[in-house]
Formats: C-alpha cells, sequence, structure tokens
C-alpha cells in the first residue's frame, strides 16, 4: 500500500505517474497517474463543479486545501472567488510548481520504449489522444500542437497559486498555513484525496491526519470538509470505505462535525446530524 504520508514515497508515485500514464493503455487513470494536469483537469472541473453548487459554500471566503498536489482544486475554487491556498508537503511540488511539464513528459516518451511500440516517435506526439482526453473521441484529427495545448496547464507552469509548503501533522507546519491567510483567519480547511482508504484496516494514519486539522481549524465553527475517492465498487480507485464508512470511522472517533464529500458530489456529515 502506498503511504501518502510518508513524502519519498509519495515523490515515487509521481514520477512513476509519468511512464505509466503515458506507457501503457489503460493505465493512465489510476491513482498513480493522477498527478498531472492533461489527467486531473476534467476530474477537478467536474469535482468542484458538483461540491461549488452543495450548501455552504457560498459564506466561504478563505479555504486551506490541505494535501493538494499542484493545487488544481484550489485554482477552481479561486475562480468561484474564493482565497484558496493549496498545501502540501512534497518536494516535488516544491520544485515544480512553476515548472511546465512539457520536458519532463517529453523525456519520459523519448526514454520509454514502450512508447516508441505504440507508435509515438522521440520528442514527438501522443499515439492515441482519446487514451490521455476524456472528452475527444478515438480517432478524432488533432495535431501535435493541439493536443500539446490540451495537456499543459494553460498559465505555463502546473498551477498558478504558490503552494504552501508544509507538514500538517507538524505545529511549525500549521502555522506557516495560517500565517498565509490575511489576519490569519480561514473559513474552511478542506483536505482532497488524503485519507487513503485503500486499506479498511488503516485507521491510525487517516485519524492523525483528520487530528491535524482539528488543531489547524480551531474554533468548531471553521468547516472541515475532506473530499473523498468515489465509491468502494470503482474497481479502478480500489477504495475499501464508502463515504459512509469513513462517516462512522470519524464519528466514532470525536470527529463527528466534519463533512466529507466524495467526487460525484454526495456528501454528508460524519454524524449524520445534517442531513
Ligand atoms: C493522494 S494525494 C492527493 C493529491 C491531490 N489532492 C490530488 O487530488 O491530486 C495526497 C496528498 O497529501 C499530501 N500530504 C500527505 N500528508 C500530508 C501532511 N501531513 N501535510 C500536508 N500534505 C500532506 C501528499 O504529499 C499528497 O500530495
Amino acid at each position: 500500500m502506498v503511504d501518502w504520508n510518508q513524502q519519498a514515497t509519495f515523490d515515487a508515485q509521481y514520477r512513476e505517474a509519468i511512464r505509466r500514464k503515458i506507457g501503457l493503455r489503460g493505465y493512465h487513470r489510476r491513482a498513480p497517474a493522477h498527478y498531472h494536469w492533461c489527467e486531473q483537469q476534467f476530474r477537478c472541473d467536474q469535482m468542484m463543479t458538483r461540491q461549488l453548487a452543495q450548501p455552504g459554500w457560498a459564506s466561504v471566503q478563505q479555504v486551506a486545501v490541505i494535501g493538494a498536489g499542484f493545487g488544481w482544486t484550489a485554482e477552481f475554487l479561486a475562480a468561484a472567488g474564493i482565497e484558496a491556498i493549496p498545501v502540501d508537503l512534497s518536494d516535488y511540488i516544491a520544485n515544480n510548481w512553476n515548472v511546465s511539464e512539457e520536458a519532463e513528459l517529453r523525456a519520459a516518451m523519448d526514454a520509454d520504449p514502450v512508447l516508441l511500440a505504440d507508435g509515438y516517435g522521440p520528442g514527438n506526439n501522443f499515439f492515441d489522444v482519446a487514451d490521455c482526453f476524456w472528452d475527444l473521441s478515438t480517432g478524432q484529427a488533432i495535431s501535435g500542437a493541439a493536443v500539446w495545448a490540451k495537456v499543459l496547464h494553460p498559465a505555463g507552469g502546473r498551477t498558478t497559486i504558490p503552494p504552501e509548503i508544509a507538514d500538517l501533522s507538524t505545529s511549525q507546519g500549521r502555522n506557516a498555513v495560517k500565517n498565509r491567510f490575511t489576519g490569519k483567519k480561514f473559513d474552511a480547511v478542506v483536505s482532497e484525496l488524503v485519507l487513503g482508504g485503500h486499506d479498511i484496516g488503516d485507521t491510525a494514519g487517516p485519524l492523525d491526519f483528520v487530528a491535524s486539522m482539528d488543531s489547524l481549524a480551531g474554533p468548531p465553527s471553521i468547516t472541515r470538509l475532506h473530499f473523498v475517492e468515489q465509491d468502494v465498487t470503482d474497481t479502478e480507485t480500489q477504495n475499501a470505505r464508502s463515504l459512509n464508512d469513513w462517516g462512522l470511522l470519524l464519528a466514532a472517533n470525536g470527529f463527528g462535525t466534519h463533512y466529507l464529500s466524495d467526487t460525484q458530489g454526495n456528501w454528508l456529515r460524519a454524524d449524520q446530524a445534517v442531513a
């Protein structure tokens, strides 16, 4: 199992993602491959469009998104007028948030013989754009330049919002997050796919993380919301816990006021006190 709390493991996942995503058909939608803008722009767009239709967001002004990766969810929140700060502890994110993916993707294409066997040429284009982009049908004619335009983040780097590189499990990290906000105030702390869930026996890690989130957020009036993967029946994400399972776990451990929301837009308060 991948321990997302281990920085080294996590950074390795990012690097592995590049090889798997463009090297093996069908693998690009699996969890390790989901750290590229070309994959995640659609998930983030769908997820945040559904989220922002949920009750509560209208009053939210400042949000810390913890475990935000490159911060695309934070970007969607920012586009809705919310001051959203992405927070992550990864060195890879610290070193690459303002760097284009193009050289990295081209180098991976050049280096991987599987790509050549599948029709790539070194330094060239994608063999089947429909494998990479959910909004294109197979065989749709699209030029190399247009593919690259869809693959790469429009702003040139990976995100437009500088991430706060901080470990939420330390008070130093939590203070760094607080200091990013004007007046050190925020309304909501959101975790994004940090709780894991690939192993039903793993409760200590998620609960530690949730406790850190509580100690960052302070007053109970500040919303705590966890985005989790969509469904235990989804064999691609291979989740062990449903939304309800997460609710029961959190409520049983004193985190009943936390909200949980999946990528499909279903949500619940852990203690079910609010329907
Ligand atoms: C499964 S990834 C999700 C990344 C991103 N939110 C996304 O959806 O693509 C979990 C993220 O949480 C970060 N993370 C784990 N523990 C953390 C902690 N204690 N403080 C800050 N970030 C943490 C990891 O570095 C990783 O980027």
